[in-house]
């Protein structure tokens, strides 16, 4: 395994990585990217239906009761922190625009700004919300955050574009001039007229994707959790604490059904909706699109990106422990595809692109692979009998669901389609 310490990172990322944590030894040298299969290491996965104790779990009730809380435990220890907690009776949101005729005619165009300290104007965040007019009661809803501000997702002048303090995007440029530049990856009208909501969040007003110093963004309102521990939250908890502080800004929206809420995310985005969703069990089911390392792809295959490259160039991301497993994967006591049973019973989907090799896709299939045993055992009918990773542009599974699509890093309307299949199933539409 020689590309496992190849490759010294350059002096500003050590430097980097340095001004966060003290000397960190296991930041000082980083493998190369690994695209060659044949360089996967063996590895044993931990078993999802074995507690640390080894006994061996055989019921639901063992699954709900030890072995599930046991292997939330450890994410939190291990990789993401406690899931934050903060006082919510400061959280407020209130709907600050609606127009009835967007789309075309086909929807109600929303936006409800959550307060998350209020009375305090900061930290703030403004929904986009699409709703479709053509429906008979409320409707399930897919909450998806964007990653350069709800204006990026469509030309429509009507929707507001913010400048957000310290985010990391668009530097340089004006909120205006980046309207619509992510619009293909918002299939607004497709999603509207299939009968769905939609809701979206620039990620990086909840917090920016900026620092490990916790102190923007949200931040500062988690409350219990000593700034210097372990399993403090990192970036990813913060921003998965948000998505459900837009699923609670929906509860009282006209023609939305927040027992139906789908959260979704795309690459780092993925990531967060995977914890987010392993945490909040208010959400009926999960979409990650394209997460990669430390979302759906096994870290043990040490394929792609890699934990200990993630940790080097993204530090805020996880937990401090997280990084002192760059090198030493097989000693994490847990892997990705726990990380999707965490979600089971409820529906998951799980998407890759087959030039993302930097997000590992069969890495990410054998996670979803590596979950159905936890399904079958709550009575799930899993991935529905798939073992082997169907070729590109073939979805598969039953209530874990699984496709590679042509081409690279992305969201395209091939994706929604297959996610509004997927949601169709669920609600029996
Ligand atoms: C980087 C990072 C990935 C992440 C991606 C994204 O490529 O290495 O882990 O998923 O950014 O969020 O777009």
């Amino acid at each position: 395994m020689s590309f496992l310490t190849t490759k010294t990172i350059s002096l500003p990322a050590i430097i980097f990585c340095a001004s966060f944590f003290v000397a960190p030894t296991y930041a000082q040298q980083i493998a190369e990217p690994n695209y060659d299969e044949a360089k996967v290491p063996e590895y044993v996965l931990p078993d999802p239906l074995v507690a640390e104790d080894g006994t061996k779990i055989e019921t639901p009730e063992q699954w709900r009761n030890k072995r599930r809380p046991e292997i939330l435990n450890l994410f939190k220890e291990n990789m993401f922190g406690q899931f934050p907690e903060a006082d919510l009776s400061k959280v407020k949101s209130e709907e600050t625009v609606s127009v009835p005729d967007a789309l075309g005619g086909k929807a109600t165009r929303k936006e409800i700004k959550i307060y998350f300290n209020a009375p305090n104007e900061q930290p703030q965040a403004t929904v986009l919300l699409y709703v479709p007019n053509d429906r008979k009661g409320d409707v399930p809803v897919f909450i998806m955050p964007n990653f350069q501000g709800i204006q990026t997702t469509t030309d429509d002048p009507g929707v507001s574009a913010y400048k957000v303090e310290n985010s990391t995007h668009n530097l340089g440029k004006s909120p205006e001039e980046t309207r619509g530049l992510a619009k293909s990856r918002w299939a607004f009208d497709m999603i509207v007229s299939r009968g769905y909501a939609i809701a979206t969040v620039f990620y990086e007003e909840i917090e920016p994707d900026a620092s490990r110093n916790f102190t923007q963004g949200v931040h500062p309102l988690f409350t219990n959790y000593d700034a210097n521990a372990d399993d403090y939250p990192a970036v990813i908890g913060a921003w998965a604490w948000g998505l459900s502080r837009v699923l609670d800004s929906l509860e009282n929206v006209d023609g939305v059904d927040t027992k139906k809420a789908i959260v979704a995310g795309h690459s780092r985005l993925g990531k967060t909706a995977l914890w987010c969703g392993a945490n909040d069990e208010r959400f009926a089911a999960v979409i990650s699109n394209d997460s990669g390392c430390g979302g759906a792809a096994l870290s043990r295959r040490q394929f792609g990106e890699r934990v200990d490259r993630i940790n080097a160039s993204f530090p805020h991301w996880f937990t401090k422990k997280f990084h002192e497993y760059g090198n030493k994967v097989d000693e994490l006591p847990i892997d990705q595809h726990e990380l999707i049973a965490l979600i089971a019973p409820r529906p998951v989907y799980v998407a890759s692109a087959s030039e993302d090799l930097w997000a590992d896709p069969k890495g990410e299939f054998l996670s979803a692979l590596n979950a159905d045993p936890v399904y079958r055992l709550l009575g799930s009918d899993g991935f529905g009998g798939v073992t082997e990773q169907p070729d590109v542009d073939t979805p598969v599974g039953a209530t874990i669901r699984y496709h590679k699509r042509t081409g690279k890093h992305d969201v395209t309307n091939f994706d929604w389609e297959q996610y509004l299949n997927f949601a169709d199933s669920i609600f029996k539409k």
